[in-house]
């Protein structure tokens, strides 16, 4: 064990930390006791992780994250049950994701194992912080990026795989349908690009259309495809869906433009078992004016009703609330999620 790994066994007494109000949680950082940080140098294979108070980081100011954007994150929950165990959802799918995002952005990533052992020394050490049953989960946040400094454009020589964590509830507060923008100026990514993996580099671009749209009274904004502009692709931070009839159609992985989300994935999955017919395709912005439903899922979101959205000039508002394919689809992803309904998938963890 690395010195700096000594956990604070006094925690282990103490089921939840102070001073926090759990049933208010929303998504910003709460500090937590411990992260997780392993490194990795010039052609070497990752090893050596540990454990250490959660803290800042130094970096050269040269490192290729900071001037070149060489990075990666992921975002997975630990939830608590109602008889206190503690479940991971899916974690080697984060793995998985992580790796073929490395692969694109040139950087070597821990293995699936080394992943999954990582999230679950980081969950553990950091218990007290795992939300109590129905109000939140811990949210892990791993991150890979060169932290090599680097003046010349390439890839680092040295990089960082750390997870920190902290307790969240709901991204969008109470979970309320979503009010959307439609942009249809500005773009989040490009046939090519790395919209489908995720890099850090994907997200901050977001900032100005959901500013501008915010600032008209919006909640979020929806993305249009960047080569005509005409298709619909992602939400600023989680992927859409829409329903017609009995089919659920979500925008297509195959230009590599959005992102497989884990949700999406397990989402696609519920519906198909449900009876509904599932389609990932091009969705020409029409179809979405045209849905009887639209909602949103991602790891932070979950899966978050869409109330309306606006196209240009044109205002469209879909049904929500109880009786609605997105709250039956909510419950029984969270179901599975918090043990209250049989996992037949093997989708949870069980960690503790
Ligand atoms: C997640 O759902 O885990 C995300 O990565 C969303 C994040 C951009 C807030």
């Amino acid at each position: 064990m690395a010195p700096s790994e000594t956990i604070n066994h006094s925690h282990d007494c103490e089921k939840y930390a102070d001073g926090v109000d759990w049933d208010e949680l929303g998504f910003g950082l709460i500090r937590t006791d411990y992260m997780y940080t392993m490194k990795c140098t010039d052609g070497e294979n990752f090893s050596h992780g540990h454990l250490s108070p959660f803290g800042n980081i130094e970096l050269c100011p040269s490192a290729g994250i900071l001037n070149y954007g060489q990075g990666l994150f992921e975002g997975l929950k630990a939830i608590r049950t109602e008889d206190s165990r503690i479940m991971l959802f899916r974690p080697k799918e984060n793995a998985l994701r992580m790796k073929m995002g490395a692969e694109r952005m040139c950087m070597p990533s821990p293995s699936v194992e080394q992943f999954v052992d990582a999230v679950k020394r980081t969950v553990l050490a950091n218990k007290r912080w795992v939300p109590p049953p129905r109000k939140g989960g811990l949210y892990l946040r791993p991150l890979l990026m060169g932290s090599g400094s680097n003046l010349g454009l390439g890839p680092a020589r040295e990089y960082t795989f750390l997870i920190f964590a902290s307790p969240t509830g709901n991204y969008h507060k109470g979970r309320a349908a979503l009010n959307l923008y439609v942009e249809h100026k500005i773009h989040r990514a490009t046939p090519g690009g790395t919209g489908g993996v995720k890099s850090v580099t994907n997200y901050s671009p977001v900032y100005q259309s959901q500013k501008e749209a915010r600032g008209k009274g919006f909640s979020d904004v929806l993305f249009l495809d960047s080569v005509t502009g005409k298709n619909i692709e992602e939400i600023s931070a989680a992927n859409i869906f829409i329903l017609k009839g009995n089919v659920i159609s979500t925008p297509t992985l195959i230009y590599g433009t959005i992102l497989a989300g884990v949700t999406r994935k397990s989402i696609i999955d519920i519906a198909l078992d449900f009876g509904y017919q599932v389609e990932e395709r091009m969705i020409p912005v029409e179809d979405l004016l045209e849905a009887e439903e639209a909602f949103c899922t991602g790891t932070a979101v979950v899966v978050n009703p869409i109330g309306a959205v606006t196209y240009r000039d044109k205002r469209v508002e879909y049904k929500t609330g109880e009786g609605a394919l997105c709250q039956k689809l909510y419950e029984t992803l969270t179901g599975i999620q918090t043990g209250r309904l049989e996992d037949k998938k093997g989708w949870t963890l069980e960690i503790n």
